[in-house]
C-alpha cells in the first residue's frame, strides 16, 4: 500500500488489508510505504489513528518508511492511492514486470475509473472517514480475490 507520506492513507489501507487477511486464515505479508521520506520513522498522523481504531483496525504500531526498488522484489502487488503516487513508483520501475504490479487502489472496487483516494491531511474529521470507507469498500474487493487464488 503506497501514498506519498505514509501516514494517513496507506498505513490505514495497510491494517484494514492486514487485519482482513488473518481474519481470513491467509498468510500473506502486508505493509506500506510512502513515496516521500518527510515522515520515515513516524507513526500514522494522529487523526488516521482514531479513525482506524474507531473501525476496529488499530494501526498505531506501524511505521512510516519510503518506498524503495526494492518493493518491487519483494511484493507481489502495489496499490498506489492516487496517480501521483503511481507517476512516483512508476519513476523506480526497473521493467515492464515492475510495472504491471502497480494498481490504483480504488480500481478494485470501481473498475476502469481511475478514482483516487484523496488526500485527508490538510482536511477536517470527515476527510478521514471518506477514506476509511473508500478503503475499506477497495479491500473487500482485495480480500475477495486474494481468498480465491
Ligand atoms: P498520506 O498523507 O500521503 O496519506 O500519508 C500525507 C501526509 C503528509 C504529507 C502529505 C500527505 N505531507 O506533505 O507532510
Amino acid at each position: 500500500m503506497v501514498c506519498l507520506g505514509n501516514i494517513c492513507r496507506s498505513p490505514l489501507a495497510d491494517g484494514i488489508l492486514r487485519k482482513k487477511v488473518a481474519n481470513a486464515g491467509l498468510s500473506i505479508e502486508v505493509d506500506s510505504a510512502g513515496t516521500a521520506g518527510y515522515h520515515v520513522g513516524s507513526a500514522p498522523d494522529n487523526r488516521m489513528q482514531a479513525t482506524g481504531k474507531s473501525f476496529g483496525y488499530p494501526i498505531n504500531d506501524l511505521r512510516a518508511r519510503q518506498f524503495e526498488v526494492a518493493d518491487y522484489d519483494n511484493f507481489d502487488l502495489i496499490y498506489v492511492m492516487d496517480k501521483s503516487n503511481q507517476d512516483n513508483v512508476f519513476n523506480l520501475a526497473r521493467t515492464q514486470e515492475d510495472r504491471s504490479k502497480v494498481r490504483m487502489i480504488l480500481n478494485e472496487s470501481h473498475p476502469g475509473k481511475d478514482l483516487e483516494v484523496p488526500d485527508p491531511y490538510y482536511g477536517g474529521d470527515q476527510g478521514f472517514v471518506d477514506v476509511f470507507n473508500l478503503l475499506d469498500e477497495a479491500t473487500d474487493v482485495i480480500i475477495n480475490q486474494l481468498s480465491n487464488k
